[in-house]
């Protein structure tokens, strides 16, 4: 119920009557829905060095203000310190008595990006637009995400010997979740939250997005 609600609207809003032309591959609508953020990874699929080259390598075609480019990517697999950096990040805070990720389903590897000027608002904005793309190419080739705030940059910092600050951790692998989108109306809870195995993220409506 919750996908089709917002499925529904994507359409409304962009036209689902308009002549359709043959495209390849995925819109962006669809690689959004499938974005989401991801706190369990099926272990059998491992991530490879060159998939994270590809995710982190979109980094070469996004904007940046005054097109100064101070992000630096490490790519972290599961040879080169996955573990360290497992031991350094907290997922799901806001539902700290599940303790996520269950165990068995922990990310195996990482992107984690630094800059080379002193954070500043257009260095986060880089970071965010940076971050957003490298999670649909993620989507785009089979796997997910998850931006990751909450992590000790003074231990990271030193573990993995990185010359700049690590503004942001994002972990990186194949789902092992079932996530739903749930509409919302502004002033409800806002909280993630899961059921029956199905973690339910709300969202506010988009008639109360537009002001
Ligand atoms: C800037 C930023 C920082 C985040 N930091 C964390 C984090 O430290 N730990 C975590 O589990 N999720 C983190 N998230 C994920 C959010 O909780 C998630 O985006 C939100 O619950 C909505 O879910 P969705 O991404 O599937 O739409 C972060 C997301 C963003 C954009």
């Amino acid at each position: 119920m919750a996908d089709n609600y917002l499925e529904k609207r994507y359409e409304e809003t962009l036209g689902a009557n308009k002549p359709k032309v043959k495209r390849i591959g995925h819109t962006v609508d669809e690689l959004l829905l499938k974005n989401r953020s991801t706190r369990g990874y099926k272990k059998a699929y491992v991530v490879s060095r060159h998939e994270l080259e590809r995710i982190a390598g979109v980094c070469t075609r996004i904007p940046s203000a005054r097109n100064q480019q101070v992000l630096r990517f490490r790519l972290v697999t599961k040879e080169s310190g996955a573990d360290l950096v497992l031991s350094l990040v907290k997922m799901g805070a806001a539902l700290p008595e599940l303790h996520l990720p269950f165990p068995g389903t922990e990310p195996e590897a990482f992107i984690i990006v630094c800059s080379t000027v002193a954070e500043n608002p257009m260095v986060d904005i880089d970071l965010g637009i940076a971050a957003q793309s490298m999670l649909l190419k993620a989507v785009e080739m089979g796997l997910n995400g998850l931006i990751v705030e909450a992590f000790n940059r003074d231990r990271l910092r030193e573990a993995l010997s990185l010359p700049y600050p690590p503004l942001m951790v994002i972990a990186i692998g194949k789902s092992a979740e079932t996530i739903a989108l749930t509409p919302i109306d502004q002033g409800e809870s806002q909280a993630y939250y899961r059921r029956d195995g199905i973690h339910y993220v709300p969202k506010v409506r988009f008639e109360q997005l537009t002001i």
